[in-house]
């Protein structure tokens, strides 16, 4: 096959920066990649795409020497790279670096010392602060960012921490970053600074893998394109040949033909209320309303204060003003077990450290907030039931799986997140919140996520969905409400939902009506 890289190598002679040829992964009962090709240019934006579960972060974890690959060959710069002694640090010495899908931070240290952790500049022995502050300021000037590079890093955002990542990335003066989602978490502006990033990389001859389910993106900052399934290699070649309705095809193997349910029309009574909903350095004077059949969205940039609304409403962030009415009745939530017991659900936007015991199998995950649903007159524990409700709603979001007695570490990120929706959809909830569930979720799993989220508001659920996507709020949602710097800037609905009305009120601009 000719790939766009192998064009650009006939046509430039250039030597590649990284090729793999036929690369196979094995894990215990899983072939992850099975006889996989891979050139990578320099100065090229390589999109590796595929569904969950693919083998994306695989193969990058094979050019990082995370993993060793089964068989195959790997060539770094034209040189044969002998897999027997390959290691991350020996990959991080000949210039690859990667900011992983997952978080891999020390959370206790701060961002700058993060960025630093194995490379440290010293002076006469001793660390040299100064040089490396310096550096840290040069980077955050380059990457045009104002995070905290001086606390630690649990104290920061999902979207920073992303940020710390990158910066970490960045300092190895590297020939090949590899970026495995490193969009999932940012907000649009955010993204739009990754791609002037990327461009810049690309011309000072820096090969790039990127990594999304976000296909636009493909389209906006890519030359060329891998996509993988079930761990082959289905095809490869320049974006500019193809367009996006094809790279679809290519991934899931057919149309797409769903679009958004339609949105539930029997609305019943008021569920939840907020009122002045307020918390210190969070939101303020927070007014919401939430019906049976109804989903809400809530849009905002990175900072406006979502993710820290939802979760007060879950009793997990404190509140100085407000009020929780449940179907009328006010209620004081202490905490996240006694939101549970109020017949509120909770998928949590980071799931490794919120939403999944990663000691525990799939099985184990899925109904573990539901055991007591499949007790046999209340004392056994009718396992047999409880393994037929794990098996059909995983099912049912086309988990990518062999045994559901498999840990779910063991699983791919797209293919976690799934696990978190599956165990609260499973519970019977009223009220559900969820921050951002379709991150990291392939295409076509995204519209089996929105069919549940339909079919729940036909049951007379109310939900509560935090999205960066606006194209999904709007075709998902009855209301949108939009936060800029803590308040409540707009709400927008029927006519009035559109992407442009939406951006404003994201930036803080007032329309004049
Ligand atoms: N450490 C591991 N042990 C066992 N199986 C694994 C391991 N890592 C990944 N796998 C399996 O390998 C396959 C490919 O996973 P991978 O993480 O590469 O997918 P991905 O394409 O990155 O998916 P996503 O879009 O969800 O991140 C999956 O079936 C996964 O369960
Ligand atoms: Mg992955």
């Amino acid at each position: 096959m000719n790939t766009s890289a192998e064009v650009i190598k006939q046509t430039s002679n250039a030597i590649p920066l990284i090729e793999v040829k036929n690369c196979t992964m094995e894990f215990p009962g899983v072939k992850a990649l099975d006889n996989v090709n891979f050139t990578l240019m320099p100065g090229e934006c390589h999109a590796l795409v595929g569904e969950n579960g693919a083998g994306k972060s695989t193969l990058s974890k094979c050019i990082t020497g995370e993993y060793r690959m089964t068989q195959g060959e790997l060539y770094i710069e034209g040189k044969r790279i002998r897999n027997s002694n390959y290691t991350i640090r020996e990959s991080q010495s000949l210039g690859i670096s990667i900011v992983h899908q997952e978080f891999q931070l020390m959370n206790e240290m701060t961002g700058l010392e993060n960025v630093f952790l194995g490379r440290y500049e010293t002076k006469s022995g001793f660390i040299d602060w100064k040089a490396l502050q310096k550096k840290i300021e040069e980077l955050k000037d380059f990457l045009e960012v104002d995070v905290n590079f001086n606390i630690p890093v649990k104290y920061l955002r999902t979207a920073e921490k992303q940020i710390v990542q990158l910066a970490r990335a960045l300092v190895n003066d590297s020939k090949v970053i590899i970026f495995d989602e490193l969009t999932a978490v940012l907000q649009e502006k955010d993204i739009q600074n990754i791609f002037r990033i990327i461009n810049v990389l690309k011309k000072r001859g820096i090969g790039i893998i990127y990594i999304s389910h976000r296909l636009d993106e493909v389209f906006e900052c890519c030359d060329s394109y891998t996509v993988l399934c079930d761990g082959k290699h289905i095809n490869s070649g320049k974006v500019a040949d193809i367009d996006k309705p094809q790279l679809i095809r290519m991934i899931i193997g057919r149309e797409l033909t769903q679009a958004y349910p339609q949105i539930n029309n029997k609305i019943g009574d008021t569920l939840l209320e907020i009122r002045d909903f307020t918390a210190p350095k969070a939101f303020r004077d927070v007014n919401l309303c939430l019906r049976e059949g109804e989903v809400i969205g809530i849009a905002g940039l990175v900072g406006a204060g979502k993710t820290e609304l939802v979760q007060a409403i879950f009793g997990n962030h404190e509140l100085i003003k407000g009020k929780i009415l449940l179907r009328g009745k006010e209620v004081k939530i202490k905490n996240p077990r006694h939101a549970i017991k109020l017949g509120i659900g909770f998928v949590p936007d980071e799931r490794r450290m919120l939403g999944l015991n990663m000691l525990f199998d799939i099985k184990d995950n899925t109904t573990l907030p539901t055991m007591a649903m499949f007790r046999k007159y209340k004392i056994f524990q009718d396992k047999k039931a409880e393994a037929k409700a794990a098996y059909d709603i995983n099912k049912k979001l086309n988990l990518n799986y062999y045994s559901l007695w498999q840990k779910v570490s063991k699983l791919s990120g797209g293919n976690q997140q799934k696990i978190v929706i599956a165990k609260w959809m499973l519970r019977n909830c009223d009220i559900f919140l969820m921050d951002e569930p379709t991150r990291g979720i392939d295409i076509g799993a995204k519209f089996e996520i929105y069919s549940l989220i339909n079919e729940l508001t036909k049951q007379g659920k109310g939900i509560i969905m935090v999205s960066p996507e606006m194209e999904e709020l709007i075709g998902l949602c009855h209301r949108i409400y939009v936060m800029y710097e803590g308040v409540v800037m707009d709400v927008v609905e029927g006519e009035r939902k559109t992407q442009e009305v939406i951006i404003n009120s994201l930036l803080g601009v007032k329309e004049n009506v």
